[in-house]
């Protein structure tokens, strides 16, 4: 058995103010820079989560402000977990959702990329959505330079 643990983690619980995009940027930033993690992969994780919390606060708490939580976890395997939860209005058809160019927002000049610009930059995406009870993403990734083949 490969034996993975958790060597670091951290939560932030935010309300939804578009202000605070900006802060869950700067924590998830400085966590993998503590780790030691490749530049490109704190680039790449930084415009990630820039487009999960925009769209927790701006789709999931469209109606009703919210708590935004973002948890990051480190495994000693040198992936790393970073979950985006909101308890808005959640994700009817999430397939559809999913696809690029799609949006319900099309008169706040929203591209519809978010999902596709977070699936191409992590390793793994995983939706978990419902009406009514909100919408948790999760990705990971592997922050480390891999070695030249
Ligand atoms: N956290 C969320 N809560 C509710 N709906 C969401 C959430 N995230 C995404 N969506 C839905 O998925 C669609 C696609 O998201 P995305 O690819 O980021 O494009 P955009 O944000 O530009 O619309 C959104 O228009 C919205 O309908
Ligand atoms: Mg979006």
């Amino acid at each position: 058995m490969i034996m993975d643990t958790v060597k670091n983690k951290l939560k932030l619980i935010f309300p939804s103010h578009s202000e605070n995009e900006g802060l869950a940027r700067l924590a998830v930033s400085g966590f993998l820079a503590s780790a030691g993690a490749d530049i490109s992969a704190v680039a790449e994780l930084k415009t990630a989560v820039s487009e999960g919390v925009t769209n927790a606060i701006v789709h999931g708490y469209r109606e009703t402000p919210g708590l935004v939580t973002v948890e990051l976890k480190l495994f000693s395997s040198g992936r790393v977990r970073l979950y985006i939860k909101d308890k808005g209005v959640g994700i009817e058809d999430i397939k559809k959702a999913m696809e690029p160019l799609f949006t319900t927002a099309p008169e706040e000049e929203r591209a519809g990329l978010g999902f596709a610009i977070m699936e191409s930059f992590c390793d793994k995406l995983r939706v978990k959505s419902a009406p009514g009870k909100g919408t948790t993403v999760t990705m990971e990734k592997y922050i480390y330079k891999r070695d030249e083949p």
